[in-house]
């Protein structure tokens, strides 16, 4: 490797050449309490296109079983998932499971580990959950999933340790599909280059997102027609919160409470009481919270742009509803910190060997229009290659002027945020000038996609792959 900021190490192989390789669950109502078994509605997922109905307009749109989200999907750690895709687009398409230590040919990464099911076509995804969770499903093709082609996927413990009345999963997004054409037509109109410059965020350390969109949903709901969790005072929730946006971090808080984070991207970690939190894209974090009594808002800000989801929780039919408008003074209290999340010593990494060690940069094109990792983009994708069995330190420095959320398949990681440990995630976000060390145990065999969840940057070659134990078989491209 002939960059500069590169640092290999003897067993770490990095190619300018992308060589690519090539139980039934539960599906049930989104919002159920933990303790209703869902009713079984099969295990067919059908993408088909459909229309929304948000704030009294009809959107046309793609989705799952014409839902949005997609239907919730429950199943148990250790069991097997079977889930038929039939797909009823004019497009091909694919799911993967975002967060899950799957088996590579069922990850749904297109031109990766899958060719996309064609229109008219089926494919059968079958795999075991190792771990428990709170994980997401999206199509990974092009991008579709900034239409509605997402929904959550809950992996219950059959040991649960966390004690709680009731649980909520709360899906957030950006929407634009119908409002002004589709996803693709805004991704072709938009450049590397060109993004908003009213949208920067302190929190976010700059540039927010690239645009802001019509709409930010809550399980399918406007801040106008918002949709309502129902308890009762002195309840123990869980709530499940999922960012399936594409271009927007949410900064969440709810009203009047203060929110105990016991995961972070499916994990568990060591409990932290904060007032708010920030979720990028594909990021998840589980908390619990004991509800008083009345009506409470949910608010997710658009971090950086003009914009909110927003839901109610109400534990007393008579208390008056929030107003999506109104200010919600927890958003501007104490605020999460990577710093402050701590996995559980059962899940904590050992340190890695100084050996095995790949530092790149996240970086943009010089006076072009592309995302790259280390300068490679999507004509010549970054390819990390490690051995079976190492624990890998990646240092990221991210030398734009946006943050990233970056995701890798397949694997949860440790992020360093010190010598000793940090949260165990799969999806981290790094700011501008910042500096991210994440540990990868290489558990794992194949070939996994590394990106940005920007979907604009991950399709403007924000794009690599980490590969291991096995040899490439043949070359072909990502599905850009
Ligand atoms: Cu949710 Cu490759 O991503
Ligand atoms: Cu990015």
């Amino acid at each position: 490797m002939n960059d500069s900021r590169g640092a290999v190490s003897r067993r770490l192989f990095v190619s300018g050449v992308f060589a690519a390789l090539g139980a039934a669950p539960v599906v049930g109502p989104m919002d159920g309490p933990a303790v209703a078994a869902a009713a079984p509605r099969g295990s067919v997922l059908r993408a088909r296109p459909g229309t929304v109905v948000l704030d009294g307009r009809t959107l046309s749109t793609w989705m799952y079983d014409d839902r949005l989200p997609g239907p919730l999907i429950r199943a148990t750690a250790g069991r097997t998932v079977r889930v038929r895709l039939v797909n009823e687009l004019p497009a091909p398409t694919t799911v993967h499971w975002h967060g899950i230590r799957i088996t590579p040919k069922m990850d749904g990464a297109p031109g990766l580990s899958q060719r996309p099911t064609p229109p008219g076509g089926t494919f059968d995804y079958v795999f075991t959950v190792p771990d428990p969770g709170t994980y997401f499903y999206h199509s990974h093709v092009g991008m579709q999933s900034d239409r509605g082609l997402y929904g959550a996927l809950v992996v219950a413990d059959p040991r649960e340790p966390l004690g709680y009345d009731q649980e909520f999963t709360v899906v957030l997004d950006d929407w634009q599909d119908g409002v002004k054409g589709t996803p693709e037509d805004a991704e072709r109109r938009m450049s590397a280059t060109s993004h908003d410059k009213g949208l920067s965020s302190p929190l976010l350390g700059g540039v927010a997102g690239h645009m802001r969109y019509p709409y930010y949903l809550v399980n399918g709901h406007t801040a106008n027609e918002p949709r309502t969790f129902h308890s009762r005072p002195g309840a123990r929730v869980r709530f499940r919160v999922i960012n399936a946006a594409a271009d927007t971090a949410f900064r969440v808080a709810l009203g009047g409470h203060r929110m105990t984070v016991t995961h972070t991207d499916g994990f568990p970690c060591k409990h932290v009481t904060v007032d708010a939190f920030v979720l990028g894209m594909g990021e998840r974090y589980d908390f619990v919270t004991t509800l008083g009594e009345g009506a409470f808002p949910l608010m997710a800000m658009a971090e950086g742009k003009s914009g909110r989801a927003f839901a109610v929780v109400r534990t007393s039919r008579g208390a008056r509803r929030p107003s999506p408008d109104g200010t919600v003074p927890e958003l501007n209290r104490q605020m999460l910190k990577y710093q402050d999340l701590e996995a559980r010593r059962a899940d904590q990494l050992p340190q890695p060997s100084r050996t095995v060690t790949v530092t790149f940069g996240l970086r943009k094109r010089p006076g072009g229009d592309e995302w790259t990792l280390n300068g490679h983009g999507a004509d010549d994708p970054l390819r990390l290659r490690v051995e079976r069995g190492e624990t890998i330190r990646i240092v990221m420095h991210n030398d734009t002027h946006m943050w990233h959320p970056m995701h890798l398949h397949g694997h949860t990681f440790q992020v360093r945020t010190t010598d000793r440990g940090g949260p165990r995630k799969d999806t981290v976000n790094i700011k501008p000038r910042e500096r991210m060390k994440i540990d990868v145990h290489a558990d794992n065999p194949g070939e996994w996609m590394f990106h940005c969840h920007n979907l604009f940057h991950q399709e403007q070659g924000m794009m690599g792959t980490l590969g291991y134990g096995r040899p490439p078989r043949r070359k072909h491209d990502m599905g850009h």
